[in-house]
């Protein structure tokens, strides 16, 4: 598991190439790059596909504390040219094996003048895409750098129609906007009421940002193995449609980024395809990442889980039990408890029976530990906080043996109300309970503003923070699904215990949100953006798309397509979110008993951003296929050719598809199911209503 099947790296021509001038090509030459300084000294670059310019002349170049800025009167000293061809393998993932092919220049610079400093450019041409990085060698007289700002550029040759969130250093829970470059205007998403932090300093966009052409092209730009180093957003320039590297900050220390030397930046990545579907298909930023380095992590492995979370969106239970602090400043039952408490013995078993006898393998319990009184709201969250001591009315010992003999895991809950430095004390003792009670994974969640004052989630800080803890959750074979995280770069390559993470508006947002819920072009959306980012926890599966409990606000899609996300959305962890009363007798939760959690190959079959998307995946060991298809607010037809298939292999098929009359407003739950035969020679029409969606499981017969 993990290992690397072949390793093909080949040093192609390591030839001096002409001095101040590289030109780097992609393996079958589809890309172009090329370096160069330009007449200041400036190190820059251009992108060219199938020989057209498709990123200008842009800049490159850093500024520093106490150090004259790094981007003008550079000289060339040399440049490499290298290959590598391997293949790795995921241990989990949307597919097993996955290519890693490219070309590589590495540009040396340094100062004319004194002190000569150095800096080295890493760029990396691939078929789906480019990539590069800044490498600080070590430098004579200087072992720390302090970057006050990164002025990565790339300068747009078109003012694409863009799909993007505003460049928020706290959270990226934000609605996606679909506009031109010119028109991006990340000011007006300042202090939306739902968000507990929200820090939007200028006209920036997070990343992944996803952009079309008029000629239909997609780009996507984010970055790839973000390391001891601030997230990266991009400032809009909306005059000259230039994107600038814009780094999350720290007011406590008034920089960017503080590293010794050498180190090198994150990767600064554009992936590039003539099918929205592509980007969806590519690899490029696990590509990026260094191979696994933790090794076998079969203690592992992808599942879907249920348990005590919607309840509390819902506001029929609460996290909290109603402890009372008492004068000594500890947490006493003064057994005044209000009695909404969901995590509760009781609660916790029926769940675990529910998913026993339906095929889910975790049940996750939030609101189990001590602390919820002063969760949100509250400035001192300092300490609040305790990872190993339960309410009195959860036995979390007979709780994790009542699992093991079921065959359920317990999934454990760690929300920090954004208090990292508490949650780092308890880290070693918070996972030896866990590794004692035989529990695997933890959901974290970072919800708040950050304490120390000054420090954002997505800062250096934070992401070293993050990193922290998966790193030290390896070490007790605990696997890490954030919330309120910082984005996914890629590192489940290095790290395969970072096996999912929030990072967008979930479903959540659906039971309280102030819009009424996320409007059905959300997730067609998100496909071909956050996605492309890494696995996401969604948590998919409302049944009871009317929300009987909360009238003000429903679920905006169909059931159907609430069964769809189980493959649209990809995740090795996949939530049953609705209450276990609500699948009570609902032939429609087959799909959710029958689908896989882990893929030996995924393709994207059809899809336009924002307007909708099919994707279909083939499960690991059992060669099943299972489908997936959701549209907007648009209903749609659809023609699926299934010569995915293999040939000569006949597939029981279940389809779940929207009723004729389904609508997401009023009329959500229609859905009708269909048994037949398919082979790879099918071809089939299918209708998907507004805010629709279609669910097909293909068991071999
Ligand atoms: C926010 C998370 O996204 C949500 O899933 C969780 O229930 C709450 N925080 C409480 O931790
Ligand atoms: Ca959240």
């Amino acid at each position: 598991m993990g290992c690397i099947l072949s390793l093909f790296i080949v040093m192609l021509s390591c030839e001096n190439q002409s001095k101040e001038f590289a030109s780097l090509q992609s393996p079958e030459g589809t890309h172009q790059i090329d370096v160069f300084l330009d007449q200041k000294g400036r190190p820059g670059y251009q992108v060219f596909r199938d020989g057209k310019i498709l990123i200008d002349s842009s800049g490159l170049g850093f500024e520093f504390r106490d150090q004259p800025a790094l981007m003008y009167g550079m000289r060339w000293v040399e440049s490499k040219i290298s290959s590598a061809d391997e293949t790795w393998e995921m241990p989990w993932g949307e597919q097993r094996e996955v290519r890693n092919h490219y070309n590589e220049a590495r540009i040396v610079l340094e100062e004319k003048e004194a002190p000569g400093r150095k800096l080295v450019l890493e760029f990396r041409a691939y078929e789906d895409g480019v990539a590069f990085r800044y490498d600080f060698p070590e430098q004579p007289g200087t072992d720390t750098l302090v970057i006050t700002a990164e002025h990565t550029e790339f300068q747009l040759t078109e003012d694409y129609l863009s799909w993007w969130i505003p460049g928020d250093w706290d959270i990226y829970e934000h609605l996606y906007n679909t506009s031109r470059v010119s028109e991006i205007d990340a000011l007006s998403k300042r202090g939306h009421p739902n968000l507990a932090s929200t820090f939007i300093p200028e006209n920036a966009v997070n990343t992944p940002v996803t952009m079309r052409s008029a000629d239909g092209l997609h780009l996507s730009f984010h970055e790839a193995d973000l390391t001891d180093y601030a997230g990266m957003t991009l400032r809009v320039d909306t005059e000259t449609l230039k994107l600038t590297s814009a780094l999350v900050g720290s007011d406590r220390f008034n920089h960017k980024v503080k590293r010794a030397l050498p180190f090198h930046t994150p990767w600064r990545t554009i992936q590039i395809s003539d099918r929205a579907g592509g980007l969806v298909e590519s690899r490029l930023i696990e590509n990026l990442n260094e191979p696994n380095k933790l090794g076998d992590v079969s203690w592992f492995s992808p599942m879907k889980y249920v348990g005590i979370w919607w309840e509390m969106h819902l506001a029929i239970a609460t996290w909290d039990y109603g402890m009372t602090l008492d004068e000594d400043g500890r947490w006493v039952d003064t057994g005044e408890a209000h009695g909404k408490h969901g995590a509760t013995t009781e609660n916790t078993r029926r769940y675990i029976d529910f998913a026993a006898e339906n095929n889910i393998r975790g049940v996750l319990v939030e609101g189990w530990n001590t602390g919820w009184e002063r969760w949100i709201g509250f400035e001192d969250r300092e300490g609040v906080f305790d990872f190993v001591t339960p309410y009195p009315d959860y036995d979390i010992q007979a709780l994790a043996a009542y699992g093991r003999e079921k065959g359920v895991e317990l999934i454990m809950h760690h929300e920090t109300s954004a208090a990292p430095r508490t949650y780092e004390q308890q880290l070693d003792t918070a996972y030896s309970l866990m590794q004692d009670l035989g529990i695997h994974s933890v959901k974290t969640g970072y919800v708040g503003k950050i304490i120390p004052k000054g420090e954002y989630h997505h800062g250096q800080w934070m992401v070293n923070h993050y990193r922290k803890v998966l790193e030290t959750a390896a070490r007790y074979q605990v696997a890490i699904n954030a919330h309120e995280p910082i984005k996914a770069t890629g590192l489940r390559r290095t790290y395969p215990n970072a096996i999912s993470r929030e990072g967008l508006r979930g479903q959540e947002f659906n039971a309280w949100s102030v819009e009424g819920g996320n409007p059905p072009e959300h997730l067609p959306i998100v496909a071909f953006t956050r996605m492309l980012a890494g696995p996401i926890d969604f948590t998919p599966g409302v049944f009871d798309i009317g929300l009987t409990q909360k009238p003000e606000s429903q679920v905006n899609t169909t059931l159907a397509q609430q069964l769809a996300l189980y493959v649209v959305i990809y995740s090795p962890i996949q939530m049953a979110c609705d209450l276990p009363e609500n699948y009570a007798g609902q032939p429609a939760f087959q799909f959710i008993r029958d689908v896989g959690v882990d893929w030996e190959q995924s393709r994207v079959l059809s899809g336009e951003v924002g307007d909708f998307v099919t994707i279909a995946r083939e499960e690991r060991e059992t060669g099943n296929w299972f489908l997936g298809a959701i549209t907007d607010e648009d209903p749609r037809d659809l023609e699926i050719d299934f010569s995915f298939l293999p040939e000569g292999v006949s597939y029981k098929a279940t389809i779940y598809k929207d009723h004729p009359d389904a609508h997401y407003r009023d009329n959500p739950t229609a859905i009708e199911i269909e048994e037949l035969t398919i082979t790879g020679n099918t071809r089939r029409e299918f209708r998907l209503a507004a805010g629709g969606g279609l669910a097909i499981s293909l068991m071999k017969e």
